[in-house]
């Protein structure tokens, strides 16, 4: 092995990773980090990975690319894993193993390498897209197969091969961070039946501490996608961000919940994801008004395979792009404006309009304006009960018998 290129987080376990590989291939290993919203300081974890070890450091700013191919898609397709994670970890593991091919290619590298662990699902989402990109690097998962049983035996390790260890960090949780969301595990999260200690929450204030006055946003989209917050135009980046820190003070987007995982096991979740749980909230009431009945119930059935296979790890399969091309359809008309209310913790739609909409008053009103034609009704229900009138018939015969 000549050359390995490491998904660097600059946290223990990669550290380790990189003079472990080192030290057992006796390879160059090029330290590979995807800047995707995480707040990391490039220059200090450049310093780190050198000093582990790792012989070239790619810090790539991937925001962009983050927000339009993946995060974008996953709004427009509604996609809530199990009806609530907004996926933003599993979006962001197909996005970083594109790139990292992309370097591992560039630099004549024969392997990849990441630090999962064997119980999760994110070394599944790795390793699918590295085999569907490019099949010929060999991929190496060090967590599943190297000696150490435990955080203390890493850190002895690190010790001994003067590995930078942050031990003033040390907090019981793993936790990972990107724009569209944060993901926390373990510790006291590990009892279901526990509250999550505040000290698990790292943007959202409690709903207790949260301002005793309402804020509402009016945020606009373009087919399916926001482009404005209370009338001005915005960038992606800008406006997930700004969407981040007002719902964040208003102790929006805390998620708490069992999930299941691909491997099988059931685990305890949380996430904290203000902009993903607005944006999701407001985006879906807007399709409520602009969809067809029947399009708007079946896009939630394809909204939840296309969730699951974004969970699961087939983003470069031609299902999840299949499934986006009728997605995208559906966007059309899905244009138009949303009224937020934040509010401890809670995030009220309490307004939507659209000059698509299929709202009409005249149709809807109870009062004089009405125009339906209440007796064009019978025919209808006449016709439309049909099948249970039979069947009424038939079971009243059969149970006669
Ligand atoms: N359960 C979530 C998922 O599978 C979050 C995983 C968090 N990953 C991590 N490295 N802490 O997408």
């Amino acid at each position: 092995m000549k050359k390995i290129v490491v998904a660097y987080s600059g946290g223990l376990d990669t550290s380790v990773i990189i003079k472990w590989l080192q030290t057992k291939y006796d390879a160059e290993i090029i330290a590979f980090t995807a800047d995707i919203g995480q707040k990391e300081n490039p220059s200090a974890l450049e310093k780190k990975a050198i000093q582990t070890g790792a012989k070239k450091f790619y810090f790539m700013d991937l925001k962009e690319e983050f927000i339009n191919e993946y995060i974008f898609p996953a709004l427009k397709g509604s996609a809530l894993y199990e009806g609530k994670y907004p996926l933003a970890t599993s979006l962001s593991r197909p996005l970083i193993a594109k790139n990292m091919v992309e370097v591992a290619k560039k630099e004549n590298a024969d392997a990849v390498a990441h630090g999962c662990t064997g119980k999760g699902n994110d070394q599944v989402r790795f390793e699918l897209a590295f085999k569907n990109l490019a099949p010929e690097l060999k991929i190496i998962a060090p967590v599943r197969e190297w000696e150490f049983k435990s955080r203390e035996q890493e850190i002895e390790y690190a010790k001994k091969h003067g590995i930078p260890v942050d031990v003033t960090k040390k907090k019981p949780y793993s936790i990972d961070w990107n724009l569209w969301g944060i993901s926390i595990e373990c510790g006291p999260l590990e009892d279901p039946w526990q509250q999550p200690p505040e000290d698990a929450y790292q943007i959202t204030q409690s709903a207790e501490k949260a301002p005793a006055t309402p804020e509402y946003l009016e945020i606009e989209f373009y087919q399916g996608i926001p482009v404005k917050i209370n009338g001005k135009t915005m960038k992606g980046l800008e406006l997930i961000s700004l969407l981040n820190k007002i719902g964040g003070k208003h102790g929006v987007g805390r998620i708490d919940m069992v999930e299941n995982r691909l491997v099988g096991i059931k685990s305890r979740e949380i996430y904290e994801a203000p902009a993903a749980v607005i944006l999701h909230s407001a985006h879906s009431e807007l399709e409520k008004l602009v969809l067809e009945r029947e399009l708007m119930h079946f896009k939630t059935i394809i909204s939840q395979k296309f969730s699951e296979l974004i969970y699961y790890g087939y983003w470069f399969s031609d299902f999840r792009k299949c499934l986006e091309a009728f997605i995208n359809e559906t966007q059309k008309y899905v244009t138009g404006t949303v009224r937020v209310k934040l509010f401890k913790g809670q995030c009220v739609v309490v307004g939507r309009k659209s000059p698509y909409s299929l709202y009409e008053e005249k149709l809807s009103t109870y009062t004089e304006k009405d125009i339906f034609d209440h007796r064009a009704s019978k025919g209808f229900i006449d016709l439309y009960g049909l099948p249970l009138i039979l069947e009424g018939q038939r079971n009243r015969k059969f149970r006669k018998q």
